[in-house]
């Protein structure tokens, strides 16, 4: 009999969102009359279709792909050259960050990425994350053997876990869940310590698309420094609406190394090529010529639409919460409000209180960590009735 991965075993059965699933379910069950009322404001997908750019997009490209003449099997695994090259120049180059088009991986998604690049990375890192976190970094690095067993509190032995203050080795801006932006200067003190202990910063930028305040960074490459220490996720499912689509990114630059056992410092960029090229084929071409499409004029003017669409329902969200005097964060550059729960009622009693008396369905903030205790995220992704309807109920928590 085969032996399997005993880390899978620490995993914890109670994933959050699984958990929220469940107790769904079990209100809809008890409660069918309240259910059809039910507005979900927990996990963080998208909810309006796709930029009209990206659906014309993929339909020429599955055209193509239904003749001889312009058929295409195997792409190359790290991603077609044209949209490589259209990211890196109008992602980075246009705002004078000098990223390569070979620099450029294009992946399924970030969440996928997260995972992926462990295999890169040696078993010996000591993994940093903040707390409260998008729980996929810690898992990925359980599954990977990176921690020790769960402890009583949700956390794992071996994984830091830094109350989003000070040093760190994942970083999430704009973030999910807290919608915390950082600033330049904040961002400099990461690089600076990164590069004096020799640290990796694995830099999630999933939500830049977000940041509406002009002196915030989009980029962890706009900080000097950067490309000796720093590898950027991003994704196209909260811009572009690509959550079910699946394509992301991430930029690798061949000036990162990691030391080998020989204590020899090597570029990680052969490695993550060689990644690509043995353990995948990219992402399908009509899904590429679709992120490419995101770019386009008629794309980009899309894109600021679906943004601001969610946007304000962020804002309709916050300035509900803060009407009856609940502390919320976030909601300004991302599309996540982190709202203090009601004096008294932990953040689970906060999610079955709005479950059941409001119908609506918020993520509790001790699921992203023991630091998120006392804490809710709502989403504003929704439709504009759905954000409006949610913001009306919020009124009688007061
Ligand atoms: C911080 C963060 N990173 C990555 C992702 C996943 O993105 P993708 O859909 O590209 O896998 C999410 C999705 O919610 C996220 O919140």
């Amino acid at each position: 009999m085969a032996y399997l991965n005993e880390n899978y075993l620490k995993l914890q059965a109670g994933y959050l969102f699984p958990e929220i699933a469940r107790r769904v379910r079990d209100f809809c069950e008890a409660n069918p009359e309240a259910a059809r009322g039910l507005i979900r404001c927990g996990i963080g997908d998208v909810t309006e279709p796709l930029p009209r750019a990206v659906i014309d997009a993929m339909k020429r490209a599955v055209d193509e792909l239904g003749s001889r003449e312009t058929f295409r099997g195997y792409g190359p695994e790290q991603g077609y050259e044209f949209l490589r090259s259209t990211i890196a120049q109008h992602d980075y180059r246009d705002r004078n960050i000098d990223i390569a088009d070979d620099e450029i991986f294009v992946s399924d998604g970030s969440k996928c990425d997260c995972g992926y690049v462990l295999d890169i990375l040696g078993d010996q890192n000591k993994v940093a994350v903040p707390d409260p976190v998008y729980p996929v970094y810690v898992d990925t690095n359980v599954m990977a053997g990176h921690s020790g067993a769960a402890k009583s509190d949700g956390s794992y032995e071996g994984i830091v876990y830094l109350p989003c203050t000070a040093e760190n080795r994942y970083l999430c801006f704009p973030n999910n869940p807290t919608g915390a932006v950082a600033s330049r200067e904040e961002l400099s003190r990461w690089i600076d310590y990164a590069r004096e202990h020799e640290s990796l910063l694995l830099f999630d930028a999933a939500y830049e698309a977000y940041i509406s305040q002009r002196e915030i960074p989009h980029s962890i490459f706009e900080i000097p420094g950067a490309r000796e220490c720093a590898v950027e996720l991003r994704s196209f499912s909260k811009n572009g609406g690509f959550t079910g689509v699946r394509c992301g990114f991430t930029v690798m630059p061949k000036s990162v190394v990691g030391r080998a056992d020989s204590r020899k410092k090597l570029p990680l960029h052969p490695l993550w090529h060689r990644r690509w090229s043995t353990k995948a084929n990219s992402v399908s071409y009509p899904v590429q010529r679709g992120a490419e499409a995101l770019y386009s004029s008629e794309g980009r003017q899309q894109v600021r639409a679906l943004i601001e669409h969610y946007m304000s329902n962020a804002k309709i969200l916050r300035d509900a919460c803060a009407k009856i005097d609940m502390k919320v964060f976030g909601g300004i550059n991302a599309p996540y409000i982190w709202v203090k729960t009601p004096a008294g009622l932990t953040s689970w009693q906060t999610f079955d209180r709005m479950l059941h008396d409001l119908n609506v369905v918020i993520t509790p903030g001790s699921g992203f960590g023991a630091q998120g205790e006392g804490y809710f995220r709502i989403s504003a992704f929704n439709s504009r009735q759905n954000a409006e309807e949610v913001a009306r109920r919020v009124q009688s928590l007061s």
